[in-house]
């Protein structure tokens, strides 16, 4: 591909019909599926664009389309328009066996009758494409690579897709560089670019600063916004994320708190960073009344759909009503720009010395994955909020950690969350324990989350955020005690 390349290409009619019996198979099987509760009963097309054209051995298209699910009975029982998904397709006579993994079907009519389509993040050649794409600022379609001037691609890095379990995916280049696309597509700037870039441009050295990134500007015929498709970022070699890490020290009897407290030191800069380079708002009684009021609901339905939680509603309860009486005696807070869905895996820890001068090669951690909680809608996940919401969900990831070792370690939770605190506040100027009550509020709506997740997925893992529920809920709940 030459440099600055721009093709405009249609997709063949009869496209998305032909794939539509296999897609319906195949899309509910994906780690990355958001809908797995309900039936695919169809799907439209947002947009499509040939990458390479399907007449040579590969083919290759870059597809948006929007999965029709029905509600559930007793939700309405109509169709919502569904969730719009990114995929590539690579179309092939048939597959080497390496590809096997990646098949999607043997389409039977239509353009592309009689040929393999499969999911092409799994091939190099696909793989390589978007790599040049970016390097070379392609646009193609409606899709726009974009790349920071300041940094360079080198050419010919190869691919490899990354196979830990993610809600997106992740191709490693080279072990230079990590392009994640987004596999839940919506409209507008996506924290995940947003987010990275400001820190980039406020120098601070916590966060990869995003190389390049894909976008597909809307239709001329339908104009609206642009949707972030994906972010290549430096790759951090031989980092070990937080999760595995807290696991490995638990699992030899090692205690977490250095670790901890330089968590809380990253989080912190990261915080004051993102502060610095985006706005601030105060919030005072109205602004948290929505919040409140989110937080409650989200207590009432947890309730209903969990009979565990019945006998604590009033006592989880009792954490929004004491942070909604601050807020009616004239507490305000400040609300920024936060992570937003900030756990142990969200982080990474680069080896100690490093001998190389790549992006954290000095022991030291980074924070990524910025997109929020992608279930949220992007206008919330947005949103300026208190920066205890991050702390309160480390914390609570803290615990996790300590919940899933055999036996469970609390005081080895309890001890990693008052460090993560300490070294939140050296860096920060002020510790988050300091506010004790929306931290409790933040930590039970977590917890509450958490136990609506684990009873509809993971029912063996319901003990661990029912023991932050009774902790929460306690007779006398004065906040957590991270003493
Ligand atoms: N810059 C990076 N360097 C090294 N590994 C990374 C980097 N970014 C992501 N990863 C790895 O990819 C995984 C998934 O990335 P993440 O951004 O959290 O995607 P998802 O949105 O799918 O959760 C991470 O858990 C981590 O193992
Ligand atoms: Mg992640």
């Amino acid at each position: 591909m030459s440099e600055a390349v721009t093709r405009t290409v249609t997709s063949p009619p009869g496209l998305l019909a032909s794939l539509d019996p296999l897609l319906r198979e195949w899309l509910p099987r994906q780690r990355w599926f958001a809908g797995k509760d309900r039936p695919v009963t169809g799907f439209a097309l947002v947009a499509a664009t040939e990458l390479l054209p399907p007449t040579t051995k590969l083919g290759l298209y870059h597809l948006l389309v929007r999965a029709h699910q029905p509600l559930l009975p007793g939700h309405g029982g109509q169709e919502q328009p569904g969730e719009c998904y990114q995929l590539l397709i690579g179309v092939r006579e048939a597959l080497p066996p390496r590809l096997a993994p990646a098949l999607i079907g043997h389409v039977s009519e239509g353009p592309l009758a009689g040929r393999t389509v499969y999911e092409a993040l799994h091939d190099t050649r696909p793989a390589e494409l978007l790599l040049e794409a970016l390097r070379s600022r392609a646009r193609i379609g409606g899709l726009r690579f974009e790349r920071d001037p300041g940094q360079e691609i080198r050419p010919g890095l190869v691919p490899r897709l990354m196979t830990v379990e993610q809600s997106n995916s992740s191709v490693v280049y080279g072990d230079t560089f990590i392009l994640k696309l987004l596999r839940r597509i919506v409209p507008g700037i996506n924290p995940d670019l947003e987010l990275p870039l400001a820190l980039a441009r406020e120098g601070c050295p916590r966060v990869p600063p995003p190389t390049a990134w894909l976008v597909a500007d809307p239709d001329p015929a339908d104009p609206g916004e642009p949707h972030v498709l994906g972010v290549l970022q430096p790759f951090v070699q031989g980092a070990t994320d937080g999760w595995e890490l807290a696991l490995r020290e638990l699992a030899k009897g090692e205690d977490f708190v250095a670790e901890a407290r330089a968590l809380g030191r990253a989080t912190a800069e990261v915080h004051t960073a993102l502060a610095r380079a985006l706005p601030t708002v105060t919030l005072g009684h109205s602004g948290l009344r929505a919040m409140v009021a989110g937080m409650t609901e989200r207590l009432a339905a947890a309730v209903r759909a969990v009979p565990a939680l019945r006998p604590y509603a009033t006592g989880l309860g009792s954490a929004y009503t004491a942070l909604d009486g601050l807020a009616a005696e004239g507490q305000t807070w400040t609300a920024q720009r936060v992570h937003g869905d900030l756990h142990l895996g969200q982080c990474l820890r680069s080896p100690a010395r490093g001998s190389s001068h790549a992006f954290g090669s000095g022991g030291e951690w980074s924070l990524i994955d910025f997109e929020g909680e992608p279930a949220r809608p992007l206008a919330e996940r947005r949103m300026p909020q208190p920066v205890v919401r991050d702390v309160a969900a480390m914390l609570r990831s803290f615990d996790y950690a300590a919940r899933s070792a055999d036996p469970p370690q609390p005081d080895w939770a309890e001890h990693c969350r008052a460090a993560y605190c300490s070294g939140y506040a050296e860096a920060a100027g002020t510790d988050p324990r300091t506010d004790p009550v929306m931290l409790r509020a933040y930590e039970t709506d977590k917890a509450v989350y958490e136990v609506l997740y684990e009873a509809r997925h993971r029912p063996q893992w319901l003990p661990v955020p029912l023991a932050a529920v009774r902790r929460l809920a306690g007779p006398d709940p004065t906040g957590p005690d991270l003493t």
